[in-house]
């Protein structure tokens, strides 16, 4: 019987666009899969959506709809997505299925009634963003220590989950099984950050929104966001249900992948879950880096919203899946731009891989009227060296798959592409066909369609059409490839190749990085339309209190001097008299409609109680009014007649 590869990625909050990051943990875990199913292992790919918890109700809030109306949209996008990236996913689990829904009550219950979960009132700070409770001490510069968001300070009942009782075990289990945390720095991350400085027992309940799974004993509360989405990962299996034989088959799980970001969650909490549910832990949890976007995580909330789809659309899905899996160095951050991208294109792909593809077939046809010689006749030095790289290839590669590190096998498959480009020029074949040496010709054109093949075989769970493209380009017959026909001289003489399309058409890189920086400034100009919409639609349909309007401290001031900001073409820095014993700096968006001249000695409206703000590295300590016609035009909002800066506005 094969042996079972249990895999999973984080389930995925269903909330705003789907970004390249987001992509990242999918397509990894899907090579990974893959190459496991090439190797025989019977293999459970697990992705899926989740969908509680306070940020998708707020979202939800935001777009109008109902919460379930509101994930549904947005899972069907994901899907949509995987499909497009042909994630080869073997179930796709949403937190709102009934048989997790179930499956999660049982578990609170069962926790409750041993004794590892309690009631009591949590009073600290959380971060909406990450749905994660922090204390005073964790929060770097009063925010959010992962996503530097701000935290809301909270206070409510809520049940607890006993995490305290397991620390030693959680200590122990970082501490001496190297292989359940890796890469190192995150073990040690953990261990110094969290584990030693000693834990606290987690809130698994909240009680002042709706949009969750209802404590079955208590339903004022439902369960904690991270405690329904970790559990995911055995009522996908059918853990709790009737049927209980996946969970039976192939728990515990041999690895689970996430960004950097959530392994606290997957190294101390899931386990300490699994151990109070008597249950075997994971055999590895692996965190890798991000994608990065000019030094900041791929974000949708930051807007810098690459979209996959688009560059899908643009240069094919398997250049996206090589450019995921072969840029970012394992384990750690990689960037993005748009240089590396169109790079990795032509220079790996079109040039590397599909040359020798193109060149080969193109030789084959004028050399042997397009089928594929038998390989005659002694072998040379290079036969040889091609040969051991072709036939030392598996190896090396499922070693570096072993290690989850998909850049490195990648490595090694394109050493192969470039051994046998170097081969081409080494045996010139079009002076071999000068001289009329059919028979050495013979053997060179075999080995290189069969370093073409061998190739195409590793590249399978990465790529995941380019392979068969070159199968049928080189007359191959594709069922036939997979792990067992990876040695050199297997591939078939005699069969027929036909020149297609390149592979991978060259980029005219200067050309398209304008025309992919003209779609960005596009994307930016909608985001900012869109906000702004969202900001009059706000104040459309809000109605203020006469409270809520008298926390607005408006007075009176006076332009005393204004003057361009720097590389800002829209902003002026103005400085106010407020009536106070330091004249303000306000830095404005008003540079398009006035001039420095006509503003100084001006007098105007400002915010006065607005929160400091940098822009364009100035702190700016207030704002002024202006009134905006339908055109654009502004006007500035100023006290009909002379009165003292620092007079209230009501
Ligand atoms: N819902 C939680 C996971 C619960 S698992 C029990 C969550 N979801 S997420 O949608 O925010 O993230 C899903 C995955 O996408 C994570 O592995 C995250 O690290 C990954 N990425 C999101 N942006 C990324 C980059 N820019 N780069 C690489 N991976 C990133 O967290």
């Amino acid at each position: 019987m094969a042996e079972k590869y249990y895999i999973t990625t984080p389930i995925y909050y269903p909330s705003g666009k789907w970004h390249l990051g987001t992509c990242y943990t999918t397509v990894i875990c899907d090579a990974l899969a893959r190459f496991k199913r090439m190797q025989g292992y019977d293999v459970f790919y697990l992705t899926g959506t989740d969908e509680h918890g306070q940020k998708i109700e707020q979202k939800a809030k935001e777009a109008n709809m109902e919460p379930k109306a509101y994930v549904d949209m947005q899972v069907q996008t994901l899907v949509d997505l995987w499909k497009l990236l042909d994630i080869s996913y073997d179930k796709f689990i949403r937190t709102t299925d009934d048989e997790h829904v179930s499956a999660v009550k049982k578990i609170f219950n069962k926790l409750y009634e041993q004794g590892d979960i309690y009631k009591g009132e949590y009073e600290g700070w959380y971060c909406v963003q990450c749905e994660s409770f922090w204390t005073k001490t964790q929060l770097v510069d009063g925010k959010c220590p992962d996503c530097g968001r701000e935290v809301n300070l909270t206070k409510e009942e809520s049940y607890f989950f006993r995490m305290t009782k397991y620390q030693d075990r959680l200590i122990k289990l970082i501490e001496e099984n190297e292989e359940f945390l890796q890469p190192k720095s995150r073990r040690n991350e953990m261990l110094n950050n969290f584990l030693r400085p000693g834990l606290q027992d987690l809130a698994v309940s909240r009680n002042s929104f709706k949009w969750g799974i209802p404590v079955e004993f208590d339903p004022e509360h439902v369960v904690y966001v991270w405690l329904d989405a970790l559990t995911n990962y055995i009522t996908a299996l059918g853990y709790m249900s009737e049927d209980d034989s996946n969970f039976q088959k192939y728990w515990p799980a041999d690895l689970h992948l996430m960004g950097k970001e959530i392994v606290r969650f997957h190294s101390i909490t899931w386990p300490a879950l699994l151990m109070a549910l008597d249950i075997p832990l994971p055999k590895q949890v692996y965190g890798h880096g991000w994608l990065t976007l000019g030094g900041d995580k791929i974000s949708k909330s930051k807007g810098n919203i690459i979209d996959p789809v688009e560059l899908c659309a643009r240069f094919g899905v398997d250049a996206i899946r090589y450019f995921l899996l072969r840029e970012v160095p394992f384990g750690q951050d990689g960037m993005y731009t748009n240089e590396s991208l169109l790079m990795r294109i032509n220079n790996d792909l079109a040039n590397d891989l599909g040359n020798l593809v193109s060149r080969t077939s193109a030789m084959i046809t004028q050399y042997f009227d397009g089928i594929i010689p038998e390989a005659v006749g002694e072998k040379v030095s290079f036969d040889i060296e091609l040969e051991e790289v072709a036939n030392a290839l598996y190896e090396k590669v499922s070693s570096a798959m072993d290690k989850l590190n998909a850049p490195d096998a990648l490595v090694e498959i394109w050493k192969l592409i470039s051994r046998a480009n170097k081969y081409i020029d080494e045996t010139m074949p079009w002076q071999l066909n000068k001289e009329g040496n059919k028979e050495r010709l013979s053997r060179v054109m075999y080995n290189l369609s069969e370093a073409i093949r061998i190739s195409a075989i590793l590249l399978k769970p990465f790529l995941t059409t380019t392979p068969d493209k070159i199968f049928e380009a080189m007359g191959t017959k594709v069922e036939e490839q997979n792990f067992n026909t990876l040695v050199f001289g297997k591939g078939s003489c005699g069969v027929k190749v036909t020149k297609g399309a390149p592979l991978f058409p060259r980029i005219d890189v200067k050309k398209e990085l304008e025309a992919m920086e003209k779609r960005a400034e596009e994307l930016k100009a909608g985001a900012e339309k869109k906000v702004e919409e969202k900001k009059e639609e706000i104040v459309e349909n809000t109605e203020i209190t006469i409270d809520d309007f008298a926390k607005v401290k408006l007075v009176t001031a006076k332009i005393l001097s204004a003057e361009p900001v720097e590389k800002a073409d829209k902003l002026l820095r103005l400085t106010v008299d407020a009536g106070e014993e330091k004249p303000r700096t306000v830095v404005s968006g008003i540079a398009k409609h006035f001039t420095c001249e006509e503003l100084v000695g001006k007098q105007i409206v400002l915010v006065a109680n607005l929160k400091p703000a940098k822009l364009r590295g100035i702190m700016s300590e207030g704002m002024i009014l202006c009134a905006e016609d339908k055109e654009g035009k502004l006007s500035i909002i100023a006290p009909s007649s002379d009165i003292p800066a620092g007079s209230g506005v009501r």
